[in-house]
């Protein structure tokens, strides 16, 4: 089996958010499934918006060199207004730097997907994530999760602790790393 790389990227820029939280639990699972991970927080990248033709920062390079090393990827958003935040699409709107790859964008890589949303708005996320990684020649992973009315997914103390929510997240992970190992050979 070759080794694998999966990056999970996103939560929103509030620390501890329930994004993140989720992304972490999906990483756990990639790593049950024989990957390497790697946790890309935005409140900790802290990217600039993005202009085109502008040098990129230390954080741009940071993201395009470990979306470029990735076999697969897990994003996770928040649902703003309907859709993923704006602070994760900024994020996307960098990949543009991998247009001159070889081969370009997310060509032949995987992509799980997840979105917290307060109501029941999370697969509006999900299915605006789903058009950008079409956008940027990525397949995504058939299993999803929109994790809807988050907030009932936490313990008083912000510990995960809904078994079936963790459950589904951790199966995303593992199939993702699964799915990447299988298009990497
Ligand atoms: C600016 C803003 C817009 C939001 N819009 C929606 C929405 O349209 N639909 C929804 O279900 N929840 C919405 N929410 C709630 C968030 O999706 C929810 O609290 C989510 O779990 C936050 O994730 P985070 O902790 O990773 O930031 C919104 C929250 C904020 C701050």
């Amino acid at each position: 089996m070759p080794h694998i790389k999966i990056v999970g990227l996103g939560g929103s820029l509030k620390p501890g958010s329930a994004s993140a939280l989720a992304l972490s639990e999906a990483l756990r699972g990639a790593e049950e499934g024989g990957a390497s991970v790697e946790l890309l927080e935005l409140h900790v990248l802290d990217l600039p918006m993005f202009v085109p033709d502008r040098e990129p920062a230390p954080s741009v390079r940071r993201l395009i060199e470990s979306v470029s090393a990735a076999a697969g990827l897990i994003w996770s958003s928040p649902v703003y207004h309907g859709s993923m935040s704006g602070a994760f699409k900024n994020a996307l709107d960098w990949l543009e730097l991998l247009s001159k790859h070889e081969p370009p964008y997310l060509t032949d890589k995987i992509v799980g997907l997840i979105a917290t949303a307060g109501g029941v708005q999370g697969l509006q996320a999900i299915n605006a994530m789903e058009f950008a990684v079409r956008s940027l020649r990525g397949y995504t992973h058939p299993l999803t999760a929109p994790l809807d009315r988050a907030w009932q997914l936490f313990d008083k103390s912000g510990t995960f602790s809904d078994e079936a929510a963790l459950a589904k997240l951790r199966t995303l992970g593992k199939g993702v790393a699964e799915a990447a190992k299988r298009m990497s050979r």
